[in-house]
């Protein structure tokens, strides 16, 4: 699965990639978990969870071009690559080992080996705005629209408490490109649906 990963990306001839690759290389990028507790929480998790939104990219692309043609040009394929596979990077540098307890089948509690977040451990940058940044610091070129996407994957559960500028931002990133709403319905699609 690492393999392709690395091979979808480098099939986009981006300027800058090999750096990404080797930045999370280094990171642990392909050891972290996608979550403490809840979808893919065990060593690689990201990784797959990342080709799953990579997946469900490719599926909701053919069929909004197949009902609207339009769209074929508004989301390219290196886009959708770059966007789906790299808008969880943040999540790189946040996990670390700890144990957890839980009640086993006979009623009793038991110990196991699962993942914390250390938010100190990294960037505390937040999320789809900490991987625009992590991205770009390492100096792989992006699209305007793809940044919107990575930025904006969350939908509305990373919105600040209260913040009419965060949420106006978000509906004008939808509206300026369809691939928001793409990468964000992809996401929700893998870590709803295909993770449960
Ligand atoms: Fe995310
Ligand atoms: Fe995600």
């Amino acid at each position: 699965m690492k393999q392709k990963f690395i091979e979808i990306l480098k099939s986009t001839n981006r300027k800058g990639m090999e750096n990404v690759l080797a930045k999370l290389e280094e990171l642990g990028f392909y050891e972290a978990p996608a979550s403490t507790k809840f979808h893919l929480s065990y060593k690689g998790g990201l990784l797959e969870h990342s080709m799953n939104v990579y997946q469900a990219g490719l599926t909701l692309r053919e069929q909004a071009v197949r009902i609207n043609p339009e769209l074929e040009s508004q989301l390219p394929l290196d886009s959708i690559a770059i966007c789906t596979l790299l808008h969880d990077v943040c999540k790189t540098d946040i996990y670390k080992e700890a144990m957890h307890s839980r009640k086993n089948d006979s009623g009793f509690w038991e110990k196991y080996q699962g993942y914390a977040v250390d938010y100190e451990a990294g960037m505390p940058l937040g999320h789809g705005e900490k991987s625009v940044i992590m991205l770009l610091s390492w100096g792989l070129e992006l699209k305007p629209e793809e940044m919107l996407a990575i930025r904006w994957h969350m939908t509305a559960w990373d919105l600040p408490m209260q913040s009419p500028e965060h949420k106006s931002s978000l509906d004008a990133a939808k509206k300026k490109t369809p691939l928001v709403s793409l990468i964000q319905l992809s996401d929700g699609f893998a870590s709803g649906l295909v993770e449960r």
